[in-house]
């Protein structure tokens, strides 16, 4: 039987936005099938060796490929569309050095002075993790990700930004993925708090930083704790019916 699609009684856009404001066709590639399960298979295989190593090589990085990962990260969705994303990028050894000194010193408080409570400080125990960051002068580039709390207009009006938290999540995700799809490493590191970041950096107050990134190659023969992942049953939930609790009290809204 092929195929026949639904007759949406309410479509998208209604005739009114679109004489209001300008849409266009979606862009959309359909694979066949087979080719599907198997672009499927090769992604999650290449994802699936994605790891945060902790010491990296000082090979060097053309500024090609971080302009390109920053570029896939910055195609993630945004509340409003409002993109409350700084990609703050460096390679200079001056700036990378002063980075390492603040992170140390935020850190030797975490970790030497029990800015970190004991619960933490145990999750943290099969890592391993300390206050030595060599690897942020040593790395080729460190990209700093930082969140845009709000939009400040070249006026001097601000505008509200949505979701950015999760917004910014997102495109950390995707940068991350755009990073490893290129045979770049990098480690998520948040060496909190992070505030010397946008006074090192010199970035305005209405950006905070969300998280640093120092990218390159990985140090041959790196370690990485021999973590296991949680397997599908485990992280993936089928829910084939309303939940009784949900039918009492009538909600019927997404
Ligand atoms: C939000 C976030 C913050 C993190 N902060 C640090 C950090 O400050 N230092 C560090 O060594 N690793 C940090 N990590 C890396 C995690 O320890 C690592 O992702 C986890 O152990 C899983 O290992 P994998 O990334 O190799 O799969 C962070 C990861 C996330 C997602």
């Amino acid at each position: 039987m092929p195929h026949t699609e639904p007759i949406y009684e309410h479509p998208y856009p209604p005739a009114e936005l679109e004489a209001r404001h300008p849409f266009r066709e979606l862009d959309f590639v359909e694979y066949p099938p087979g080719e599907m399960s198997e672009r499927a298979a090769a992604f999650e295989a290449l994802m699936s060796r994605r790891r945060s190593p902790r010491l990296f090589s000082d090979r060097p990085v053309p500024r090609e490929l971080i302009e390109s990962a920053i570029r896939t990260a910055a195609t993630a969705p945004s509340g409003a569309h409002r993109q409350p994303w700084r990609f703050v990028a460096t390679e200079s050894a001056a700036v990378k050095a002063a980075i390492r000194a603040a992170a140390e010193e935020e850190e030797r408080v975490n970790y030497l002075e029990s800015r970190m409570n004991d619960e933490w400080q145990e999750a943290l125990a099969p890592i391993g993790t300390d206050h030595h960051k060599e690897f942020l002068q040593i790395a080729p580039w460190i990209v700093v990700l930082f969140e845009e709390r709000f939009e400040r207009r070249p006026d001097g009006e601000t505008r509200k930004n949505y979701y950015v938290k999760e917004s910014v999540g997102i495109a950390a995700g995707m940068f991350i993925a755009a990073l490893h799809n290129m045979g770049l490493a990098t480690l998520t590191h948040t060496p909190s708090p992070m505030v010397f970041l946008t006074r090192v950096l010199g970035r305005p107050d209405n950006e905070r930083p969300f998280v640093m990134f120092p990218i390159g190659y990985p140090l041959p023969g790196v370690k990485v704790p021999d973590f296991a992942r949680k397997p599908l049953d485990q992280v993936m939930v089928t829910v084939t019916e309303p939940h009784s609790a949900s039918l009492e009290r009538g909600d019927d809204h997404g």
